[in-house]
């Protein structure tokens, strides 16, 4: 396994009190990071930092909604004033509750598509433009965005996610390429199916089961499993990666779209052959 040191770096990732971000602020931190979680659930991103501290690591709540300006800009002030540095912004969070009224083109309200977007990408924006003066001040940084495999193909019953996902993927692209001879790297990680608390409860067996199914790992990712990408990305071993999608998907977007009817069908078949 990789072992990092980010010892005296400071590592903003917004969404960190659930899920992915959770376990990317405690790992982050476990490698020596200066850890700000921006959370909207200040209760929770207390809980989260102060559970890191216990563990001998350095984190900080500062609650913040990435959707709004003036509480970003509320959070560059905190850091700049107490730590004056940012390494790694990882653009986290998501609005995630909303897509349980996505849908398809036809049947999705556009105030849901448009809060979609603005809680997703549009905060992701906002976040980049606050945090990137810092980092281009000092010549250095990561940023790391997590998208999802909704931004790389059509779905059918979701279209503001996937669109929303589509954006923070090229938002990526635009940083890198804008600032990456300046010494920042931006880099997005596309999950499919990850093991989060809300998706234990929220799931359904069958809906999970569709992803292991048409995935080559035939199983589904761990939250460690993406925080130990954004710890590669935010370090100096990914120097020569910027600009890309690297997909924790178990091969879901990578294999024919007939894998999984094309196994159960070989299953079939060596089955009637005994
Ligand atoms: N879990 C999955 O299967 C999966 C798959 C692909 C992509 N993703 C992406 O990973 C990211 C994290 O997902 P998760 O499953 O860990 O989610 P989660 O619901 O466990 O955590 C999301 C966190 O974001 C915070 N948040 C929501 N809106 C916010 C806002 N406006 N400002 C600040 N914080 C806000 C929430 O309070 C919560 O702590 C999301 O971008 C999601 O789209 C998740």
């Amino acid at each position: 396994m990789s072992d990092y040191s980010f010892e005296g770096r400071v590592a903003v990732v917004t969404g960190g009190a659930s899920g992915i971000g959770e376990a990317t602020a405690r790992l982050l931190a476990e490698y020596g990071a200066t850890v700000v979680i921006a959370d909207i659930d200040r209760e929770r991103a207390s809980l989260v930092a102060a559970q890191i501290g216990d563990a001998g690591g350095d984190a900080h709540s500062i609650p913040t909604d990435i959707r709004e300006e003036g509480e970003i800009q509320q959070l560059v002030d905190a850091i700049s004033g107490r730590w004056g540095r940012v390494d790694t912004l990882v653009n986290n969070a998501a609005s995630l509750e909303l897509t349980e009224f996505d849908g398809d083109v036809l049947n999705l309200s556009p105030q849901v598509f448009l809060d979609t977007v603005r809680g997703s990408v549009f905060g992701a924006f906002l976040m980049s433009k606050a945090l990137l003066p810092p980092m281009l001040d000092r010549g250095s940084g990561s940023i790391v965005n997590i998208a999802s495999v909704s931004g790389m193909a059509g779905e059918p019953a979701l279209t503001a996610y996937g669109v929303a996902k589509a954006g923070v993927i090229q938002l990526t692209r635009a940083l890198s390429t804008q600032y990456a001879r300046r010494g920042i790297r931006a880099n997005a990680i596309a999950p499919a199916f990850v093991n989060t608390r809300n998706n234990e409860t929220y799931a359904s067996p069958v809906f999970v089961d569709v992803y292991r199914r048409n995935m080559s790992t035939g199983f589904t990712a761990e939250t460690i499993d993406i925080a130990r990408l954004v710890a590669f990305l935010s370090s100096e071993d990914s120097r020569m990666v910027t600009g890309h999608v690297i997909a924790a998907d178990g091969g879901l977007t990578d294999t024919s779209p007939i894998s999984a009817d094309y196994v159960a069908f070989l299953s079939e078949a060596a089955q009637s052959a005994t």
